[in-house]
């Protein structure tokens, strides 16, 4: 078999593939829908794009989807999220060799340039047949946009021009736009028409599909996995309080007992990060608009702040909002010499890194890839991890497996549910039901030894559920 594809090195995949069969026994959500589904190949006939920071978890679940039956081609959606051995496996599979590679098509590296990164999402999404995905899997949102944008472009006849206002990733973006125009005019009109559905990981890209569902935009009927109980209570939240440690470890190996750190954003990813940090020893502070995050916050014990009242007390600064422009560059200028800046919301606008760079007289230096110095000309320096982009993806490999599995549970049910039910969802947003998160929960619980309560059913007609479940409301809220 021949198929094309763009990794590092093909050489890695057998360190890949240890590290995957290891990432199998701790994501049993995954394999037992492998189990499950033996022989039936619900995915058959799917052509799945996916656009997930190509990890070795995300590994886990593109072996799982071709299990199932589909065809999948596979990008990042971070310049600097991709372990190359994992991509190395995947490309090479389980049964290939890299002279003769027998996997999915991965276009995929650590360290790629933005022109890179928008090449290889359309080249996930040029299929060599000549069209495009059936199906798309996103994380953040930016194959989706690719489409979208790229139809509604092509709809007007041209992207619109660059102007100065544009941040640098926008602009590289209309300029692939513009070129895969010049190719093929009808491409994303064509991609979009054979779409059946959209299954998005993450809370930004989530918040884009809403507002595209609300001006009537939306091409497409998509699945929130983000919103799934079992997605976002526990990937952003316990995922984050173990990946944000191992992010600052792997980047600086600054001891963060006795530190003080600012947590922008209680959300989620908030809460996982200020639990982590509080449980090395770290004074932490929380900044939050939101005054139900802020009571929370200070209810766990939690200084809540405003960022220009304690920029200049703090060693350690995360920021979690999803929103742009948290951390901006008088704030930097303003802190502690050495303090550590990092984001680990989806995407690098958390901090002016743009307003950094034209700070005059600043002077950046490579620690080591993906940790700079920042020198400014008063002598201080602070030390910002991954460029800005997510920290915990940039400088670590991500969240484990076992609370992936969780996630990815939820991706292959949603790809399942929209891919065999196309009649059964609008061009809407939807969340899946609460029997799905429930039974995603219940799939984990083996393996960590819980052994759960079974209802009696006058219990159960007592409170008003059925033995087998659903036990809570869709309203409530864990
Ligand atoms: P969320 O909506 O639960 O939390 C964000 C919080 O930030 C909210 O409570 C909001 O009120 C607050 N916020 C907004 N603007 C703010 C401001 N100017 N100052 C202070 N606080 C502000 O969202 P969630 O799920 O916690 O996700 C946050 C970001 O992290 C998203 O971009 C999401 O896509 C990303 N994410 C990253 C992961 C990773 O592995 N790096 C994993 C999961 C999510």
């Amino acid at each position: 078999m021949s198929f094309d594809f763009k990794v590092k090195d093909l050489s890695l995949h057998e360190a890949g593939r240890h590290q995957l069969r290891l990432a199998e026994h701790e994501m049993p959500g995954l394999m037992a829908l492998r189990n499950e589904y033996a022989g039936m190949a619900p995915l058959k006939g799917a052509k799945i794009t996916g656009s997930l920071h190509m990890t070795v978890q995300t590994a886990v679940l593109i072996e799982t989807l071709t299990a199932l039956g589909a065809q999948v081609r596979w990008c990042s959606c971070n310049i600097f999220s991709t372990q190359d051995e994992a991509a190395a496996a995947v490309v090479v599979g389980p049964d290939g060799t890299p002279e003769d590679p027998k996997g999915v098509p991965v276009f995929a590296w650590k360290g790629e340039t933005l022109e890179e990164y928008w090449d290889c999402t359309d080249l996930a999404l040029s299929w060599p047949e000549g069209d495009g995905p059936n199906m798309i899997l996103d994380d953040g949102g930016d194959a989706t946009m690719l489409v979208h944008n790229g139809k509604s472009w092509e709809a007007a006849g041209q992207v619109p021009p660059t102007t100065d206002e544009d941040p640098e990733e926008f602009q590289v973006f209309k300029a692939l736009v513009r070129r895969t125009l010049t190719e093929d005019a009808q491409k994303w009109t064509k991609v979009a028409a054979q779409v059946k559905g959209v299954t998005e990981e993450t809370t930004t890209g989530v918040h884009r599909l809403y507002e595209l569902a609300k001006t009537g935009d939306l091409l497409f009927p998509a699945i929130n996995v983000n919103d799934a109980v079992t997605k976002s209570k526990f990937d952003n939240k316990y995922g984050c309080r173990h990946s944000v440690l191992d992010g600052l470890n792997r980047a600086t190996d600054v001891l963060i007992g006795g530190k003080v750190a600012v947590v922008c954003g209680y959300g989620d990813v908030g809460k996982g990060c200020a639990s982590a940090l509080a449980g090395q020893g770290a004074r932490v502070i929380i900044t939050e608009i939101d005054p139900i995050c802020a009571l929370q916050a200070a209810m766990e014990g939690f200084q809540v702040a405003r960022l220009e009242d304690v920029v200049g007390e703090a060693d350690i600064f995360v920021t979690t909002t999803g929103n742009f422009n948290i951390i901006t560059a008088a704030h930097m200028q303003q802190m502690k010499n050495k303090a550590i800046v990092s984001n680990i919301g989806h995407f690098d606008n958390e901090l002016d890194m743009a307003g950094l760079a034209k700070i005059d007289g600043v002077v950046k230096t490579e620690i080591k890839p993906q940790v700079h110095e920042w020198a400014f000309p008063n002598g201080n320096s602070i030390i910002v991890l991954s460029e800005g982009r997510l920290m915990n993806l940039g400088n670590a490999t991500g969240h484990p497996s076992f609370v992936m599995s969780n996630s990815f549970a939820n991706q292959t049910i949603a790809q399942i549910e929209l891919f065999t039910k196309p009649g059964e969802y609008d061009k809407q947003v939807y969340v899946l039901p609460k029997h799905l998160d429930e039974k995603v929960a219940r799939l984990h619980l083996g393996a960590l030894g819980a052994q759960l309560t079974e209802l009696t059913k006058e219990q159960a007609e007592y409170i008003g559920v059925d033995v087998a479940g659903p036990y809570k409301p869709d309203h409530y809220r864990y």
